[in-house]
């Protein structure tokens, strides 16, 4: 992959953003990774820590649950789900992504695929026991963030349970940030889409202080 520039890597995703392609730039960060998991920029390479524990504490071993992980990327919090026992569907709206799961992850149980969350299979609705959102409302800008946040909720399935991870921000401040952490207001949009809000965490990252996370756990209770 070519050296990560974050200057000008936000003047492009600012670009496509303002021509309203807000996601059209995603193929092009995996595709630069040319088939090296390793090297897309942004990627963790390991679970979620936050969703191993949730996971310890709720597993799916002999319970035939389904879980949706959204903008997978490189699929270790898919993986993660897959190990607890979750039959789980992986997607993403960067073939590329899809293409370096499948690559990497050759006798994988988990169903990855490409797929858009604003126009997802209709088969997909209220279909899943648990949906896991990491770091993708934050990377979308304006109303689309209110879309992803609708159309997450309405994958769902009834007692269904909702995670999210993403950075933080106080109101008011950063606007103009890419990624632009969510604040409490908009991430409080889940309970007023009609989710219950099980736990919500704000944390500061271990590796990086200087940017903050929220956590929470929302459920479908009617
Ligand atoms: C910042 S990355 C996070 C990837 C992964 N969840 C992680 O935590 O490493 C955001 C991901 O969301 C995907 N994405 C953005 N918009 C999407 C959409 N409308 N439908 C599906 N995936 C989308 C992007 O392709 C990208 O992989």
């Amino acid at each position: 992959m070519k050296e990560f520039d974050p200057v000008k890597y936000r003047e492009m995703v600012r670009d496509y953003q303002e021509r309203d392609d807000p996601t059209g730039w995603f193929d092009g960060i995996y595709s630069s990774a040319e088939g090296d998991h390793n090297a897309v920029f942004w990627a963790d390479l390991a679970p979620n820590p936050y969703l191993v524990d949730w996971l310890e504490e709720h597993p799916a071993i002999g319970s035939k649950k389904k879980a949706i992980a959204i903008g997978c990327g490189v699929g270790d919090d898919a993986e993660a789900m897959a190990t607890y026992g979750y039959e789980v569907t992986a997607f993403d709206i960067a073939s590329s992504a899809i293409a370096l799961c499948q690559n990497r992850y050759k006798d994988t149980n988990v169903d990855y695929l490409v797929a858009d969350l604003f126009n997802y299979p209709e088969e997909w609705f209220l279909g899943f026991d648990l949906v896991y959102e990491c770091n993708t409302i934050q990377v979308l800008p304006g109303k689309y963030r209110i879309q992803a946040r609708d159309a997450m909720v309405s994958l769902l399935a009834g007692q269904g349970d909702l995670l999210v991870s993403c950075r933080s921000r106080l109101t008011g401040e950063q606007e103009d940030d890419i990624p632009l952490p969510l604040d409490r207001q908009e991430i409080d949009g889940f309970i007023r889409a009609g989710l219950t809000e099980k736990s919500f965490l704000a944390y500061d990252d271990d590796q990086d202080p200087s940017v903050p996370h929220y956590w929470s756990w929302y459920k479908r209770e009617s």
